[in-house]
């Protein structure tokens, strides 16, 4: 096995740049049921209501929408030393910083596409309010009980140009195991999905077929079953939120889906891994052929073609 495999803890949170930051705010708070941890200048730090951490998302203002850095939280500070060491000889580092709002120091550094990513240990876990303590001290915060609930981020899903040069940085200098991929007919890969925990995936690149650098495909938050997800695509109709497809399930990862633009246009997914778990400590990737992805969801509608096709930044 990769020695580094298990020195990712999770994924911790993100930045998220929108052109509508006034809607991306409300979107959030009132229909995701995201709360406000604080403000730094324009932007907002908010946090989904079961993260152990202060915060899951900064939201900035921007004159494009699309993805700033992901962070990501190793196991221990020897863990980080390990991997940022890893990350200097690729020569993708950028250097060490202060993090924000409970979070210590950070080490920035580039996927090979592009985008920028932070890896950190030192977490201070948040504090309920008088006003959001749970009955029950082993949630981080009190059920919000409006919108969709989101319980907490489950997965970053990025586009690439060259997914296998990406695949071979996560595998390789981060411990992240591939669960399944994508190989096409000419034999590239056109996309994969890791994994840094027992859940089936953390992180994923899909090909950019416009060739463009550091874009986002989605952000997903993880909803509790499949209810909540049919009664967010009610919430998201009720509110004017386009939805891109679904309630569906996937084929890949066999994940129950429903994709959302949020009002800067950043696809937002909502899912419910369900009880998938990767136990197995020699899981075999599964490869999907591009015969088989073309077959579509597993039930549902075939793929919308925008699935292919969008991203943030927009591309003109
Ligand atoms: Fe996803």
């Amino acid at each position: 096995m990769n020695e580094a495999f298990h020195d990712i803890a999770h994924m911790g949170h993100v930045e998220l740049l929108t052109s509508e930051f006034d809607k991306s705010h409300w979107f959030f708070t009132d229909l995701l049921a995201f709360r406000e941890v604080a403000w730094d200048g324009d932007s907002v730090y908010l946090r989904s209501w079961d993260d152990y951490e202060r915060y899951t998302l900064k939201l900035v203002p921007s004159s494009k929408s699309g993805i700033g850095a992901v962070a990501i939280r190793t196991v221990s500070e020897e863990a980080l030393n390990r991997r940022v060491a890893a990350i200097e000889a690729s020569g993708r580092g950028v250097g060490w910083r202060e993090g924000s709002h409970g979070i210590g120091k950070t080490y920035a550094f580039t996927d090979p596409d592009g985008h920028p990513m932070e890896i950190y240990y030192e977490s201070e876990w948040h504090v309920p309010s008088e006003a959001t303590r749970p009955a029950l001290k082993n949630q981080a915060d009190r059920f919000p009980g409006h919108g969709v609930n989101a319980r907490r981020l489950d997965h970053v899903n990025f586009l690439g140009v060259d997914v296998e040069a990406n695949g071979e940085f996560v595998n390789e200098v981060l411990g992240g195991r591939a669960t399944e991929q994508i190989r096409l007919d000419n034999g590239r890969l056109a996309a994969q999905w890791f994994s840094f925990t027992n859940k089936s995936y953390d992180l994923v690149y899909s090909s950019d077929h416009t060739g463009t650098h550091g874009r986002l495909h989605h952000l997903a938050f993880a909803a509790d079953t499949r209810e909540d997800i049919l009664k967010a695509a009610d919430i998201f109709l009720e509110n004017g939120i386009h939805i891109e497809t679904g309630p569906h399930k996937h084929a890949i990862q066999q994940t129950f889906f429903l994709y959302v633009y949020e009002p800067g246009g950043n696809r937002i997914e909502f899912c419910n891994p369900g009880a998938r778990l990767i136990l197995a400590p020699d899981w075999k990737t599964i490869e999907w052929s591009e015969a088989e992805r073309a077959k579509g969801q597993a039930w549902g509608l075939k793929t919308i073609e925008s699935f292919h096709t969008h991203g943030t930044p927009p591309v003109d």
